[in-house]
């Protein structure tokens, strides 16, 4: 009997009855950008992406809310001034990106606020762990991180999200939670993060590739490794982490559809920001169809397993969505 399984693409609303996955506004999680000033300041390399001071980040904010986007993942982008090797600012009391967390939460109480936990937005050596000699600490970094997390559990945060990969991090950020009576935060963890070179755009946007010096490979994955990425997801999971994310996105669609297999777990993707950049710069040249190709980007990772995606287009692709 000839099969012909194009009868089931015939027509609009029978290619919708028996599509599989589908893309939810509500699994979206946008990245954000926070000066410690106000204004609004293009970054070259991420067309259509802002760093926004305060005031213009909450009118950015309702602007999303409003279009269905009610996740947020807030990255600060820290004057020279204040950085130093130990990374001090991320913990003081009159910390911009703190003080933002709390009056974000205060303006939108109905949205998600993920914080980015990692030294690099506030250390002179743009490194996420504390350098020594050349080399990355990993336990007395843990004891910076410990106080970032809980320093923005007490400004309001829905999510840690730790950044850093320096091992044992989400056990002694889970500790310190608890200890300090933060019992309800989650804690996303940044478990298969690759040594990329597709966040090049982020480094500019945030100001950390300048004093940069060498690579992050001593505590980022190897992308020549993806067993290893199943041991992260699942120790982190041990030590407390309520979701795990695979970072970068595109180029890693067998690690997020291996660990979505394997655990069960909520799973992250994020859509980082040279995959956003080489869309939008080929979309530029008219070379692809911009939209089509985000909303395929963004279908693979519901294809491959994840459940959401951190991803710069969340506005532009919630529009689509709502038609
Ligand atoms: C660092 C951090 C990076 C990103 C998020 N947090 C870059 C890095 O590891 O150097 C990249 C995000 C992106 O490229 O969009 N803690």
């Amino acid at each position: 009997m000839l099969r012909r399984p194009r009868r089931n693409r015939k027509s609009a609303a029978l290619r919708a009855m028996v599509q599989e996955h589908f893309l939810h506004k509500s699994q979206l999680i946008l990245p954000l950008f926070l000066l410690d000033r106000p204004g609004r300041q293009a970054i070259e390399s991420m067309p259509g992406v802002l760093r926004m001071g305060l005031e213009e980040l909450k009118a950015h904010m309702q602007v999303c809310m409003e279009a269905g986007v009610t996740n947020f993942a807030l990255f600060p982008v820290v004057p020279e001034g204040l950085k130093d090797a130990t990374a001090t600012y991320s913990y003081v009391q009159d910390n911009f990106y703190l003080q933002a967390i709390s009056q974000l939460k205060k303006e939108f109480p109905t949205c998600s606020l993920m914080s980015d936990v990692a030294m690099d937005p506030y250390s002179s050596d743009g490194h996420d762990g504390l350098v020594q000699d050349g080399e990355i600490l990993n336990d007395a970094s843990i004891e910076i991180l410990e106080k970032m997390a809980i320093a923005q559990a007490q400004a309001g945060v829905d999510i840690i999200g730790p950044s850093d990969m320096m091992d044992g991090r989400i056990g002694a950020m889970r500790h310190a939670l608890e200890t300090a009576g933060h019992r309800n935060i989650s804690i996303l963890s940044y478990s298969a993060k690759y040594a990329s070179g597709y966040y090049g755009p982020f480094r500019d946007a945030v100001g950390a590739s300048g004093a940069l010096q060498g690579d992050k490979k001593t505590y980022q994955m190897d992308p020549g490794n993806s067993d290893e990425a199943l041991r992260l997801v699942e120790r982190d999971l041990q030590e407390g982490a309520d979701m795990v994310m695979v970072k970068p996105g595109i180029a890693y669609l067998d690690i997020c559809h291996r660990v979505k297999s394997t655990f069960g777990t909520p799973t992250f993707a994020y859509q980082v920001s040279g995959e956003y950049a080489m869309i939008q710069a080929a979309a530029q040249n008219g070379w692809i169809d911009g939209e089509k190709v985000m909303l395929e980007s963004l279908m693979a990772f519901k294809r491959a397993g994840c459940d959401g995606v951190l991803s710069y287009f969340a506005p532009q692709a919630a529009r689509i969505l709502n038609g």
